[in-house]
């Protein structure tokens, strides 16, 4: 059996981005753990943005470089956005148990600058690369593990 499964999309534009994150939206309902990897400024937080608001989010959603956690309920179903940036590797220690926590059950969770945290994410996530292509292009490439995640790549793969 298949653990492993890649989609990958080029984005010309932010309006591309949004159909992307609007597609992801619909078959994450059922909960999703996603790990986040890119620059700055590469299109982490933009692609949550459109993720929530895919979801019907009525707060606005922002960054949580600052808070670390911004949390959402209501939006179809919770949303926990982490941005682990300006704890780096010493602080992720702290906030380690509330990671885990929000990954299980039917939530959906991104992490940010989860390279600071690279061994401590659940084994069934979902790994976004973002990476600036030029003006407003940018690839993102998912890498799915878990059966759950498996399923998301398949049906992006066969859209
Ligand atoms: N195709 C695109 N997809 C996503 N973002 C785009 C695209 N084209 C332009 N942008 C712009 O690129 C910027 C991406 O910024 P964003 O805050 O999402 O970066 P980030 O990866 O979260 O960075 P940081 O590491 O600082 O949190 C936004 O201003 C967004 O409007
Ligand atoms: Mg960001």
């Amino acid at each position: 059996m298949k653990n492993r499964n890649v989609y990958e999309r080029i984005c010309k534009n932010l309006e591309d981005t949004k159909d992307l994150a609007y597609k992801f939206a619909k078959l994450a309902e059922g909960g999703c753990f996603v790990s986040l990897y890119g620059e700055i400024g590469a299109g982490k937080t933009a692609f949550v943005k459109l993720v929530a608001e895919a979801l019907d989010v009525k707060e606005k959603v922002t960054s949580p470089s600052f808070v670390i956690l911004n949390e959402y309920h209501t939006a179809r179903i919770p949303i926990y956005h982490f941005d682990l940036y300006r704890l780096e590797n010493e602080g992720v220690s702290t906030i380690l148990d509330e990671l885990r926590e929000y990954s299980e059950g039917r939530q959906l969770t991104f992490v940010e600058w989860a390279e600071f945290s690279q061994d401590e994410i659940p084994f069934s996530h979902m790994k976004i690369n973002v990476t600036y292509e030029d003006d407003d292009s940018r690839k993102y490439t998912f890498e799915a593990f878990g059966e759950e995640n498996i399923k998301i790549t398949e049906a992006l793969n066969n859209d």
